[in-house]
């Protein structure tokens, strides 16, 4: 078993008193519908009535949404995540920068191809499922709600998922090749904050310098012409068949992800809201 400890993850704690509620005042007719995995009863005093017992309904409503966000390299799936998390009060979860945070982490003791996560990156392969499963498993357990990007990224992947964790909505982002290499060829980060900024489709009031902290913009080590090609050769292979793995089960949400980056998250959003 890994530590996992060393992973720098954003886990809000929340108590009972400030569980988030739904816009929707309800989850998907989808979720409703799924037994839930955990046992579906708390003790408590509302409104001078003692009760023991709380239907499925009324707690899905009050646990958030789970929403897996699948797509390529570029597709957006970190700009609309951080958006969808923020408005309806979930965890971003996100392998990409979990492992960006823990790129030298010594994976020497496992019988890997390469030692540190960073080697997997810069080359635009996926790390080892041992240790993106526990980022994730860790992550979950503390999240009532959560935005999941960058994982499942293979079929083993998408297996381990469907062991932990119930999946209300799974949202696909459909983007052209042509468009992911010029998406991610001109993104650059701030190396403080992690805003996200595009040279044409998304500029800085000042080039070079982020509009949020002042903090310098750089380009992903990964986002090289040559990694992003490897990195699409890479999805095509393990991460598509995943898509076509929730496709045949009739439980992908397929959304055009060319549109701007509001008329995507209106789309996504509503899919959220039914
Ligand atoms: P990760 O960081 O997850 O990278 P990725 O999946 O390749 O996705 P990106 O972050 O590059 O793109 P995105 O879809 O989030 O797009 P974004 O919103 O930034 O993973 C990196 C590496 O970590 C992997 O290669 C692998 O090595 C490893 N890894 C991660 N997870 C793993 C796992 N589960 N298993 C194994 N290994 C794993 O947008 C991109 C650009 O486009 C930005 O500049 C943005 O401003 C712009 N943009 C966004 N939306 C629009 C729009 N609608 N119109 C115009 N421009 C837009």
């Amino acid at each position: 078993m890994l530590n996992v400890s060393v992973f720098v993850i954003d886990t809000r704690k929340r108590c009972c008193n400030s569980l988030p509620v739904l816009p929707s005042g309800g989850g998907s007719s989808r979720q409703n519908q799924q037994p839930l995995q955990q046992p579906a009863w708390i003790g408590g005093d509302v409104d001078g009535r003692f009760f023991n017992s709380l239907t499925p309904g009324w707690l899905r409503a009050h646990m958030g949404e789970h929403i897996l966000l699948l797509g390529a390299p570029g597709a957006g799936k970190g700009t609309q995540s951080k958006r969808l998390a923020a408005e309806f009060d979930l965890e971003h979860v996100t392998t990409g920068d979990a492992l960006r945070a823990n790129k030298d982490m010594d994976l020497s003791h496992m019988d890997t191809e390469f030692d540190t996560p960073r080697a997997y990156m810069d080359a635009g392969e996926l790390v080892p499922d041992a240790v993106v499963n526990e980022i994730v498993k860790t992550a979950l357990e503390a999240a009532d709600g959560y935005v999941l990007d960058g994982y499942p990224r293979n079929l083993d992947q998408a297996e381990y998922l469907s062991e932990i964790t119930d999946l209300d909505a799974a949202i696909f982002l459909d983007v052209s090749e042509e468009e992911l290499v010029d998406r991610l060829t001109g993104r650059r980060v701030c190396d403080d904050c992690g805003a996200n900024y595009h040279v044409e489709f998304a500029p800085p009031e000042e080039a070079g310098v982020c509009d949020e902290c002042g903090g310098e913009l750089i380009q992903r080590d990964d986002d090289t012409e040559e990694t992003v090609r490897e990195r699409l050769r890479v999805y095509r292979e393990n991460t598509e068949p995943v898509v076509e793995h929730y496709r045949a089960r009739g439980e992908l949400v397929e959304v055009d992800g060319e549109g701007t980056p509001d008329e995507v998250f209106a789309e996504i959003a509503d899919v959220v809201d039914e």
